[in-house]
């Protein structure tokens, strides 16, 4: 089998730290990839000017595919955020984010197995912002299209019946935001009539979150919004031992890149403490996402073997690993259940 081509962006923060074990992990499975390393975020920022060199743009472009660490984005001034510019550029509409309790991680619940489909191109993050300076008004437009809002639910309802999910719940705020909300309420609606397989129905946002702090094994997958989608899944990570644990996966229809849920965790990077499982996870979509099944499934039980030992985990779960001793402990169960 030829390598397979990939951009791999190591990121800022502990992104480095955390892709390094995590490239080591996904190595370890045997699929062979031709990695083409390359900037972006602050520290490309730093070095050229430019948060999004021209380079890695064109590298994507070739590829279609990119395993990329988490990248800082300035708040509130500077340059807007490359996570989101790259998700526009390559028209990658569909986030996918599971979330799946592992033992021993510190999360108030056992048995938390969810995914959340979250609309990745616009929405709130469409990037359309006015600021009036001499009335000192703020505008941020959250723009929906039918395209839009049709794309993501099919692929939520086709993505959850692959899954051997039962049930798609719509999360929106159609009582309050009657166009955005209202439309992607009525679309979705029509296409759970397209797909009477999966069980539908929807909840207003504000009750999801509380639902979901509840009792998350009422809920199965979840298809939302780009604003609420990024902080349900945020609070999703939460109930599974925190943001160190969740991969994702951004979608279009001929190109995808896979990252972690959090970002660059400022507050620790560089002390080599930083859990790598989180990008390890988004790789394990990544081989899923190429059809190299046995492979990802060896990083899934890899992770449940390594989870089976709480002093093994990393600083975030109560452990004493670092980032490269977990991952190493990752890397040696990948390759006993490859050879097993
Ligand atoms: P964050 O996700 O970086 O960190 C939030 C908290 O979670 C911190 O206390 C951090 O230490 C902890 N945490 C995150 N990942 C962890 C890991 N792997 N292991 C252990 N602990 C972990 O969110 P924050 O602080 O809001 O954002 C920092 C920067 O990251 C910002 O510039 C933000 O824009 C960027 N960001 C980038 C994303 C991406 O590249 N896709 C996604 C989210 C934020
Ligand atoms: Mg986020």
């Amino acid at each position: 089998m030829p390598a397979i081509p990939a951009t791999l962006i190591p990121g800022d923060g502990i992104g480095p730290e955390v892709m390094e074990a995590a490239v080591a992990v996904v190595e370890a499975t045997g699929v062979e990839f031709d990695w083409d390393r390359q900037e972006a975020g602050m520290d490309a920022f730093e070095e050229t000017g430019d948060p999004l060199p021209q380079a890695t743009i064109d590298s994507i472009e070739r590829t279609r595919l990119a395993y990329k660490g988490p990248l800082t984005t300035p708040v509130g001034t500077g340059f807007r955020s490359i996570n989101v510019k790259i998700r526009q550029l390559f028209d990658l509409y569909a986030n996918v984010r599971p979330c799946e309790t592992l033992p021993n991680t510190k999360g108030p619940f056992e048995n938390v197995d969810l995914v959340l489909y979250r609309e990745n191109t616009e929405g709130l993050y469409a990037g359309i912002e006015y600021f009036d300076e001499k009335n000192q008004i703020a505008d941020s437009i959250a723009r929906h299209t039918r395209t839009g809002c049709e794309r993501i639910i099919k692929f939520a309802f086709k993505d959850a019946q692959l899954r051997g999910r039962k049930r798609l719940t719509l999360v929106h705020k159609a009582n309050i935001l009657k166009q955005t909300g209202g439309m992607f309420l009525s679309i979705g609606r029509q296409i759970a009539e397209e797909n009477p397989g999966i069980e539908f129905d929807d909840r207003i946002v504000d009750n999801m979150a509380m639902q979901l702090v509840i009792h998350p094994e009422d809920y199965d997958s979840i298809v939302t919004t780009n604003l609420f989608g990024d902080i349900l899944s945020d609070l999703m990570s939460g109930l599974v031992g925190g943001l160190g644990v969740t991969g994702s996966a951004n979608i279009g229809d001929d190109c995808a890149v896979f990252e972690a849920v959090h970002g660059s965790a400022p507050d620790i990077a560089g002390k080599g403490i930083a859990n790598p499982t989180a990008v390890i996870r988004s790789g394990e979509m990544m081989l899923k996402y190429l059809g190299k099944d046995a492979a990802a499934e060896a990083i899934r039980k890899a992770l449940h073997d390594v989870y089976s030992d709480p002093a093994g985990l990393t600083a975030d779960l109560g452990g004493t690993a670092t980032t490269a001793e977990f991952g190493a402990r990752v890397a040696d169960r990948v390759r006993a259940h490859i050879a097993a």
